[in-house]
């Protein structure tokens, strides 16, 4: 259940701002907290929310790098949902000036995942064949624009012939729409029986294990979400049935067919504050170089956060769902 309710205004304590929340951007880990699926969540009630864009209008003592005034993003893994959030001062990255409040929304969360699978963990080459799943969503739509400016061969899946337009328009060389063809024999045909170098896999189950048969020697599949994970706390038959979905890596057949397994989750980068500067320079350089622009698919205002989050469900959406305060 989401509720709206008014809480005291937060203030920012040594080393920490308080911004002043003007956009946000849903993901779909969110969904997941609100059902009690998500490990980082806190304890009912909380404030949900990982992404968000605003101003600085308060900062606590020791604070050196930001300022009352600057346009930032705000990366976290809860309490983004308001109209003002506190977060240490790394959490709070500078504003991408030639993006629109919507687009500033929605380039942390998604670009910065789709980033780190893609060129930290898979070390994508140009001359990668990469299959990104979910691929008209926040994070597939971004991974589809990185791996395609890069100079990557880009395949996608998605379950509607809307979302096959959009990622057309997106440039992918071969989208798949599953619920009419199966993806694995559409993309053996399209790569004349190669398969693919890198695959971005975000759902689990049949996908993964179909994704599985797909990789090339020296093939990287990245797993970075779960989105078929339907597990209902009260029904067994649930659990059983998420346990089965749950992707697994067996040796001998990484051994056997040549490929890597890899698996990421953005929180941790919060504790590795190197990588984390590195990763966001190198993306935010990349997207300039390329005038990349997240690709905004719905927008709703603050009270209507349950709409968002049905819309989120539903499958229907594309590229990112924004919140305005
Ligand atoms: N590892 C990380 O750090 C990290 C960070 C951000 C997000 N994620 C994960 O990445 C995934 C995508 O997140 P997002 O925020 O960008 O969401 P999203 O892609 O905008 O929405 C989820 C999409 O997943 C697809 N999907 C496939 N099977 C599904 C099923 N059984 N139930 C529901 N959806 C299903 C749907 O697209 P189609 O119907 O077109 O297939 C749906 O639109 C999520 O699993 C999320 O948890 C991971």
């Amino acid at each position: 259940m989401l509720q709206v309710s008014d809480l005291a205004e937060p203030l920012a304590g040594p080393g920490e701002v308080r911004v002043r929340i003007e956009t946000i951007g849903l993901n779909y880990a969110e969904i997941l907290s609100r059902k009690g699926l998500y490990r980082w969540a806190p304890k009912l009630p909380y404030v949900p929310g990982m992404e968000a864009y605003g101003v600085i209008d308060a900062v606590g003592e020791g604070v050196d790098q930001r300022r009352v005034g600057e346009k930032v993003l705000v990366g976290a893994q809860f309490g983004c949902y308001a109209e003002a959030v506190v977060v240490p001062e790394v959490q709070a990255l500078p504003a991408v000036d030639f993006f629109s409040s919507e687009e500033n929304a929605a380039f942390l969360v998604n670009y910065m995942t789709a980033w780190v699978a893609l060129f930290e963990m898979a070390r994508l080459r140009r001359s990668d064949a990469v299959l990104v799943h979910a691929a008209a969503g926040g994070v597939g739509s971004a991974a589809v624009q990185l791996a395609k400016r890069f100079g990557c061969s880009v395949f996608g899946t998605a379950g509607s012939d809307a979302k096959i337009e959009l990622l057309e328009k997106l440039g992918v060389d071969r989208a798949v729409n599953y619920r009419r063809q199966d993806f694995e024999t559409a993309l053996r045909e399209e790569t004349d029986g190669r398969g693919v170098d890198v695959v971005l896999e975000l759902v689990g189950g049949e996908v993964y294990r179909k994704s599985l048969n797909l990789l090339a020697p020296f093939g990287r599949i990245v797993v970075a979400g779960f989105a078929s994970l339907a597990l209902n706390r009260w029904n067994p038959l649930s659990w059983w049935q998420a346990w089965r979905a749950l992707p697994r890596a067996r040796l001998l057949d990484m051994g056997v067919h040549s490929y890597g397994v890899l698996s990421t989750h953005l929180g941790y980068l919060l504790n590795e504050m190197a990588v984390l500067r590195q990763s966001w320079e190198a993306l935010g350089s990349f997207v300039e170089r390329h005038q990349i622009r997240p690709v905004i698919g719905a927008t709703f205002r603050f009270d209507e956060v349950a709409r968002a989050h049905e819309l989120m469900e539903s499958r229907r959406s594309f590229g990112k769902i924004i919140l305005h305060i």
